[in-house]
């Protein structure tokens, strides 16, 4: 089975998308994110996983906490804004209405569809994003919503491709051949 078969397979999923947020310090941070999912019944967890290249993940490394957006159809503005900028070079978050969680996380006001949760365990294995599990702590829901699904944000282009990293680059971002 070759990488068009895998593409075709992932891409028959249709994701939902998250907002991914975190804090450390003052610093804030988050990204659209098409890779999570809940990991287990009872106790309550959940899955995400951010790409090195993000500055998501490089804040993510020092925070307690995650907020957990689930983008409505309505929330396409959103998902270009935490998915095609970056916080490297700008404030994501100015302008929106957010509050302080746990840890200093910002939760979006604007998004009723959320979890916060507290991370337990970071998996590293080698390849370009690495797996947060998390518990969850407190869920909140608006109702019944349709998702914004990954067929819906083609158009959008990432602010980091997964192979980016920062310069000076580490081990794994020297080209092996
Ligand atoms: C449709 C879509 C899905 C994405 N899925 C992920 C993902 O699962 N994990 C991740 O870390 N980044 C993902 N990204 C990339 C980041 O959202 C994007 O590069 C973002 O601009 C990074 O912002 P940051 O540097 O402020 O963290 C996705 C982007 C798009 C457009």
């Amino acid at each position: 089975m070759g990488n068009d078969a895998f593409d075709t397979l992932m891409g028959s999923m249709d994701n939902p998308l998250i907002v991914v947020t975190a804090a450390a310090g003052e610093e804030r941070a988050g990204c659209l994110v098409g890779f999570h999912t809940q990991s287990s019944i009872d106790p309550e967890r959940y899955c995400v996983w951010l790409s090195k290249a993000n500055h998501t993940y490089r804040v993510a490394l020092r925070a307690t906490h995650l907020g957990i957006h689930f983008l409505t159809r309505d929330d396409l503005a959103l998902a270009e804004r935490f998915g095609t900028l970056t916080g490297d070079t700008t404030d994501k978050f100015a302008g929106l209405r957010t509050e302080a969680g746990a840890g200093n996380v910002p939760l979006l006001s604007d998004c009723g569809n959320r979890l916060l949760v507290r991370r337990t365990t970071l998996v590293d294995e080698g390849a370009d994003h690495v797996c947060i599990a998390t518990e969850m702590l407190t869920a909140e829901t608006a109702g019944p919503f349709e998702p914004l699904r990954l067929s819906e944000v083609g158009h959008l282009t990432p602010a980091h491709e997964a192979d980016e990293r920062h310069d000076p680059p580490t081990e794994r971002a020297v080209p092996t051949g």
